[in-house]
Order: structure tokens, then C-alpha cells, then sequence
């Protein structure tokens, strides 16, 4: 009996260690939803890394896409969207002006709500596109993919993967008016935590506390007209009401592509991880062209620019 005992213990071990020689990083299944332009360069880092290590990537982009292109580390799956490639490149372009042409203010929002509105519902219609592409959807839901990863600040992934009840991995950088920290349920109490472009620190008179409070109004306007349209979508998906703060709060990890080194320290979730900065893993120098244009714009419009790209 005690011999039988050793025997299998031995036997154990050795299974253990026959365990322990076999790669432990086995392949997984990875569905891509990203959003278009600066946002998909930082993400396609990470995309070429988990096919690096072996993990299986589908990237899910609408047929029109400008940045998103084949490529060898990933299977690309596109999907028909009730627009041509101009008019998306239109609206692309228009939208990056916006924000690379102008340095921040309240008065610049205002101005260019119309553009943001337009902006707005055109994401909805690729999204409407993709959720209602029933043959992709069944497709997608029978090819049991593991983990979604998708950049929320076009909410459709994040959508996506709730409907087909696979856990996600955000990628951002910011989503207007901090509503990732309060989907996250953390802490961001406009007297400690200064909000995006305010130049304010994490210690604030009166006034700048006003002005945190502030600027995150354009924000919010912009947060209700470009993201409740998707709680509609997902109510009608799901068949019951849902906020967007569900749906955001689908996120089992949120890597977010900033660092306290460019902002302040502020509260964040034990899921939450900074990963800023690892699009810049790959260095090259400056082309001409870059150079031109960082002279020309002004110091704030850089600081967007380099946390962007
Ligand atoms: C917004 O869309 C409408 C209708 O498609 C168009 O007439 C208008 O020019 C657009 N506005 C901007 C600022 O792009
Ligand atoms: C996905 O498949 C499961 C199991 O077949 C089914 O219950 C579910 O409704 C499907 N979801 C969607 C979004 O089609």
C-alpha cells in the first residue's frame, strides 16, 4: 500500500515535471475590434505580440478602412458598411484636423459640434452594420473566441463582446468626460484628479477646481450625443434595457496608454495597467514632414500628438 503510494507520488512528480518542460503559454483565441487611425497603430504593437506568442488574432474592421490593412501577424475580417471609402476618409480627416488644427478650448467644441455629430452617427451606422450582419455574428459566436480586445472609445467592440458574452481587455487612452473611471468604479473626484487639457495639478485652488469642472462639460455633451445612441443598440440586442455604463463595465482589464510620468496620480482599479508608451517600442527617426509640422503647431497640440501616435 505504502509501496503503491510512492510509486504514484513518483509517477506525480514526473508527470509535473513533464508539465513544467511544455511551453505553459498554449495559443489562444483573440478577436480584434479596433478604431480607426492613430489608435490602431498602438494597438496593432500588441496584436503583432500575441502572434509572437502564438495566440490565434481576428481583427474585425468595416471594408472602408483606411489604416487597418492585411498583414501577416493577423487574419483580417472585414465587413460591408452603407458608405464609400471617401466619405469615411472624409470624416476621418475632417475629425483629426479638428483636433490636431486647434488647440483645445471650449469654443472649439462648440464650433465643431455639427462635425462631431456627423462624426458621431457615422460610427453608429458601421456599427448597426456589424451588429446586424447576422451570418458574421453567428459566425463570430461559433468560433469561441476567448477574449475580445478593442479600443472603447468607439464603443462597438465593447458592445460586441457583451452581446456575445465574451470577456475584454480595453485599450485606451481616454473616453470623454472619464467615464471609464466610473464604469471601472474609480475614484475620480474632480478635486483631486485633474480632467484632460486643464494644465491643472493634483493640488487645486478654488477657481482651478471650477475650471476641472469646467472643461469636462464639453465632454460630457460630446459623451451624450456620440455613446447613448449605443444604449439603444444594445437594448435592442439584448431584448432589456441597458446603460452604457454596462456595457463599459464589461471590461474584465483596462490598459491605458498614458503613464502618471505625462499626467498625475490618480486613483486606478487593481485591473487597470498603464501601458503607455509601448508603441514607441519600435523607434525611427522623425521624417521631414513631421518635423514641419511640430514646429508649426503649438506646444499643446504636440503633447495630444505624442500620446496619440
Ligand atoms: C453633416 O452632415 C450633413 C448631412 O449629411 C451635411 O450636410 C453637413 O455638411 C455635415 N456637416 C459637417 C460639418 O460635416
Ligand atoms: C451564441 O450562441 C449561443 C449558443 O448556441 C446562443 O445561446 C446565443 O444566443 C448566441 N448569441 C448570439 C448573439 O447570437
Amino acid at each position: 500500500m505504502a509501496m503503491g503510494l510512492q510509486v504514484s507520488l513518483r509517477g506525480l512528480s514526473g508527470l509535473v515535471l513533464l508539465l513544467c518542460g511544455l511551453p505553459w503559454a498554449e495559443g489562444g483565441k483573440v478577436l480584434v475590434i479596433p478604431t480607426e487611425g492613430s489608435h490602431w497603430l498602438s494597438m496593432r504593437t500588441i496584436v503583432r505580440e500575441l502572434h509572437t506568442r502564438g495566440h490565434e488574432t481576428v481583427v474585425l474592421a468595416p471594408d472602408v478602412s483606411v489604416y487597418i490593412k492585411e498583414d501577416d501577424f493577423f487574419t483580417l475580417k472585414s465587413y460591408a458598411v452603407p458608405y464609400t471609402k471617401e466619405e469615411y476618409g472624409h470624416n476621418l480627416l475632417s475629425l483629426l484636423q479638428m483636433f490636431f488644427e486647434n488647440e483645445y478650448s471650449v469654443t472649439m467644441f462648440l464650433s465643431n459640434m455639427e462635425l462631431m455629430k456627423n462624426i458621431s452617427a457615422f460610427y453608429v451606422r458601421t456599427c448597426t452594420s456589424l451588429l446586424y450582419n447576422t451570418g458574421l455574428i453567428q459566425h463570430l459566436n461559433s468560433s469561441s473566441y476567448e477574449v475580445v480586445l478593442t479600443d472603447p472609445v468607439y464603443p462597438c467592440g465593447a458592445l460586441l463582446a457583451k452581446y456575445l458574452n465574451i470577456p475584454a481587455v480595453f485599450l485606451l487612452r481616454f473616453i470623454p468626460s472619464d467615464v471609464e473611471f466610473e464604469a471601472a468604479q474609480c475614484p475620480s473626484p474632480p478635486s483631486y484628479v485633474p480632467r484632460l487639457f486643464t494644465r491643472n495639478s493634483d493640488r487645486m485652488s478654488f477657481l482651478e477646481r471650477v475650471k476641472n469642472i469646467l472643461y469636462n462639460l464639453p465632454f460630457k455633451i460630446v459623451f451624450y450625443f456620440s455613446y447613448t445612441p449605443y444604449e439603444s443598440l444594445a437594448s435592442e440586442l439584448l431584448q432589456r434595457e441597458v446603460s452604457f455604463m454596462e456595457i463599459f463595465s464589461h471590461a474584465s482589464i483596462w490598459l491605458l496608454r498614458f503613464d502618471f510620468v505625462f499626467e498625475y496620480p490618480r486613483p486606478i482599479m487593481p485591473n487597470m495597467f498603464f501601458v503607455g508608451g509601448m508603441n514607441c517600442v519600435v523607434r525611427k527617426p522623425l521624417s521631414q514632414v513631421c518635423i514641419r509640422y511640430f514646429a508649426k503647431v503649438c506646444s499643446t497640440n504636440v503633447g495630444f500628438l505624442m500620446s496619440s501616435f
